[in-house]
């Protein structure tokens, strides 16, 4: 088991634009098994590559863990095709410690990307897992879900945000 350090805010490499990944090779399925081991011990939902220093288009996300419905699911150079509905609800991030909030999320979603054996997956996804595709997709494009939140939230997390910052 290999843990990866998961970098937080405000680090800038959070705020760039990930880049296509170009080939499967044995480092990438190296980095994929680090970022599930991770994401495990950190008890999160999913992990995008950004988290953890890597500029590239890459997620994992495991919900089966908490949720009897829930799903395993590594996407490479994902796209959303479509996006259905609108509901808030409340979020996280291992990247953003100690903040929650509500952030508004389609509710069902078209998605594509490459599975490990790059092979193109194209299917839809509602509820929790349309979710986390779509922070963990907004992660890829250097957005955090603390740039979606309301201006009331905004403020109420500002000093929280603050600390954040301080720490570095
Ligand atoms: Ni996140």
């Amino acid at each position: 088991m290999s843990l990866l350090k998961i970098t937080t805010f405000p680090d800038t490499i959070l705020r760039l634009k990930a880049e296509d990944i170009t080939d499967i090779d044995q480092e990438l399925i190296d980095l994929i098994n680090s970022m599930y081991d991770t994401l495990y011990e950190y008890e999160g939902l999913g992990l995008a590559a950004p988290q953890i220093s890597v500029s590239k288009k890459l997620f994992v996300i495991d919900t089966k863990k908490y949720y009897e419905d829930g799903e395993k699911l590594l996407l490479i150079n994902p796209e959303i095709v479509e996006k259905e509905g609108s509901e808030k609800l409340e979020e996280g991030c291992l990247s953003v410690p100690d903040i929650h909030c509500e952030v508004k999320r389609a509710i069902k979603i078209l998605f594509r990307g490459y599975n490990l054996d790059g092979k193109l997956i194209e299917r839809e996804a509602e509820g929790l897992l349309a979710r986390v595709i779509q922070h963990e997709f907004d992660h890829l494009n250097g957005i955090l879900f603390i740039d979606r939140i309301s201006t009331i939230n905004k403020h109420k997390i500002a000093k929280d945000l603050k600390k954040l910052k301080e720490k570095g």
